[in-house]
């Protein structure tokens, strides 16, 4: 049985293959609308979530499956003091796969030691957050025609965005890109990502605070919001969340094709304005979110 707790589990060639699944699965609903006839999927939900965990529910029902679970720890046994190990060895009786989202790094990787069904690691606090970077690999192939010689800036919080960290970890397998890692002092990229990830893999890299810097350089711009959740102190939180917002302005010197993407929620970080570009593919990112997760959820139950 396998897991998918890091971006890492996957080869590039399972990458690859999950992405031709999902594509085909676009062109193609009905050939895989009763693949998981029987099969059950358990979405826990310790942490908020709108996109990842209804993305997964109707990605399971869109396979003809059904789903259960809970969107928050209070309405689990877990507010009793259940552990999680205990909870998802029971919930492992009632289902064929859990989806797993908690505020702690390394819960599902815990959870998946005592796991009986294979777990899908949903976001653990700040740490990864694996299906999100198959959604934004998916949307890139998508909107892009490829995977490769990419110049990707990084903007805003890049220090708790877990997404990020799962981004660069996936997109460093692929040849001749570059980074440009836009974030005040504060939300800087973690040295663990930058020595041990970025560096190790010699990928060239810069840093700047100021988003225009390099803006014309760029083929993708993934904005990410200040993940308020994550600060100890509030003073900090609304001293930098406001600390970019993304304007028609900003865009100026932006190339004609950039693909501009964030995992959202949005809170200010992109001005409303932005939408209507059609280089603003945030909202088609959440709709490929689907297709990957059942491109996944069929690799993972093994089906054919
Ligand atoms: N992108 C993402 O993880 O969104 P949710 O928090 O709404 O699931």
């Amino acid at each position: 049985m396998k897991h998918l707790i890091d971006i890492k589990d996957l080869s590039i060639e399972e990458i690859d293959n999950l992405i031709k699944v999902a594509k085909d699965i676009i062109a193609n609903p009905e050939k895989y609308s009763h693949k998981c006839d029987g099969k059950k999927l358990a979405t826990l939900f310790f942490e908020p979530s709108t996109r990842t965990r209804l993305s997964f529910e109707s990605a399971m029902l869109s396979l003809g499956g059904n789903v259960l679970g809970f969107s928050e720890a209070s309405s689990s046994s877990v507010s009793k003091g259940e552990s999680v190990s205990d909870t998802i060895r029971v919930v492992g009786c009632y289902c064929d796969i859990i989806a797993m989202r908690h505020p702690k790094e390394g819960a599902p990787f815990v959870a998946s030691i005592k796991s009986t069904v294979p777990i899908i690691n949903a976001g653990d606090g700040g740490h990864n957050h694996p299906t999100q970077t198959l959604t934004d690999l998916l949307t890139i192939e998508c909107e892009k025609n490829r995977l490769d010689n990419l110049t990707i800036g990084l903007c805003g919080d890049l220090k708790f965005g877990r997404t990020v960290h799962s981004l660069i970890t996936a997109m460093c397998r692929y040849k001749n890109i570059k980074f440009v890692l836009i974030s005040p002092d504060e939300l800087k990229l973690p040295e663990y990502v930058k020595k041990g990830v970025l560096e190790k893999n010699n990928i060239e890299y810069c840093e700047t605070k100021d988003i225009e810097e390099y803006m014309g350089d760029l083929d993708i711009l993934y904005m990410t919001r200040v993940q308020k959740e994550r600060f100890f102190n509030e003073a900090d939180y609304i001293r930098l969340k406001d600390y970019y917002i993304l304007n028609k302005n900003k865009l100026k010197k932006a190339k004609k094709d950039l693909c501009i993407l964030h995992p959202l929620p949005r809170v200010n970080e992109i001005s409303t304005d932005v939408d209507d570009d059609p280089r603003a593919c945030y909202f088609r990112q959440a709709n490929y979110g689907r297709y990957i997760r059942m491109a996944l959820i069929l690799k993972m139950l093994e089906v054919k």
